[in-house]
């Protein structure tokens, strides 16, 4: 049988996706990021629903025309179900209902950690190495921080998972106690290039198994801050352009704290569950240090690294897509009395 082509749309958080696939392989992948909860340095949900619901008409448009379909050739709509924001995932959920009832075409329901860990599956012309199952996948993002064991494409469990916020998260949040602009991430990664990673000290929070915690790691920071009036100053007023060298350091500092603790779990998890192939997903795979750990503790210990492109590795439909392609093959389809779940059901 020919492959089909799918519609999915992601509306989990803040970005309104649509991405067109034929099997495996993606024809467009569409994003409308939502600008409008930069300046309150955080998602706001009632503003994410509104936005969600002025771009998804356009952003569905748009995936069509760059795969050459009207929706008539379409063979299935697949949607995120959760996990997510509630008011978000309603905009995603209720526009896929209506466009599989009006084609009379299957409706495919999609978990989004399931989506992100199967990712470096997509294809998109670029020949790329993938991961043999059964393999160990970190997903960190603003969301998430999980540790999941892929055993095949519908075969999935929790390995660990944050009991408090995720590892953007604490990018972020750090970023926001230091005065930095949202979302903060990128901006540490970029400051701590040239910083010296020892010269501050926090300590790595202690979870049992495979569990993360980062809420402890934003309170040290907080302390060190409330105790050192010297780089209280400094951060009061520096030079956006071209920060002190104690602003990199501290950067540098912070960053290398959660890239170890993250990468200290994830090699302990794989060696316990004796996986060979470990991949990473989610928007923080973004952070240079990460990426570039990762890849070494794998070349020291003899395992394979694989990192998505980026544009698969922060929120997107084509992900989406790429599990309904899956779920179609095996007959998976939802009902249209299903609703969202916020928190996710695996
Ligand atoms: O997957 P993603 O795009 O979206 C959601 O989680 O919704 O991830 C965004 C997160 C933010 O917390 C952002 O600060 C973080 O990824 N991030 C980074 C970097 N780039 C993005 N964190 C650290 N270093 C980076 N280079
Ligand atoms: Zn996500």
């Amino acid at each position: 049988m020919s492959e089909r082509f799918i519609l999915a749309i992601e509306s989990s958080c803040d970005e309104t996706g649509a991405a067109v696939l034929c099997g495996r392989r993606v024809l467009s992948n569409v994003i409308a990021t939502q600008k409008v909860h930069e300046k309150y340095g955080g998602v706001v949900p009632e503003l994410a629903s509104r936005a969600h619901q002025s771009h998804i008409v356009p952003v569905v448009h748009q995936a069509l025309a760059e795969a050459g379909l009207t929706p008539r050739q379409l063979d299935a709509i697949a949607f995120t179900r959760g996990p997510g924001l509630m008011g978000s995932l309603h905009v995603g959920t209720s526009f896929a209902k209506s466009m599989a009832m009006a084609l009379g075409v299957p409706l495919i329901a999609v978990h989004h950690m399931q989506a992100h860990a199967l990712a470096l599956f997509i294809e998109d012309g670029q020949p790329r190495e993938v991961p043999s199952y059964p393999f160990l996948c970190l997903t960190v993002s603003g969301g998430h921080t999980q540790l999941v064991h892929v055993r095949a494409p519908s075969d999935l469990t929790i390995a660990g998972q944050t009991i408090d916020d995720a590892a953007g998260e604490a990018f972020d949040k750090a970023a926001k106690l230091l005065g930095f602009d949202y979302p903060g991430g990128p901006l540490i990664d970029r400051w701590a290039q040239d910083g010296d990673a020892r010269r501050f000290h926090f300590p790595h929070p202690r979870v049992p198994g495979f569990d993360f915690s980062f809420s402890g790691l934003k309170t040290s920071l907080l302390y060190l801050l409330r105790d050192d009036e010297a780089l209280r100053r400094v951060l009061t007023d520096f030079d956006r352009s071209d920060p002190p060298q104690l602003v990199r350091d501290l950067c540098a500092s912070y960053q290398q704290t959660v890239v170890d603790y993250l990468l200290d779990k994830t090699f302990a998890c794989a060696a316990q569950l004796d996986l060979r192939d470990l991949a990473l997903a989610g928007g923080v795979s973004a952070n240079s240090a990460l990426r570039r750990d990762f890849s070494e503790r794998c070349t020291r210990q003899g395992l394979r690294a694989f990192i998505p492109p980026f544009a698969y590795c922060t929120d997107n439909a084509a992900m989406i897509g790429l599990v309904a392609h899956y779920k179609l093959a095996a007959g998976e389809v939802a009902a249209l009395t299903d609703v969202p779940e916020p928190r996710g059901l695996w």
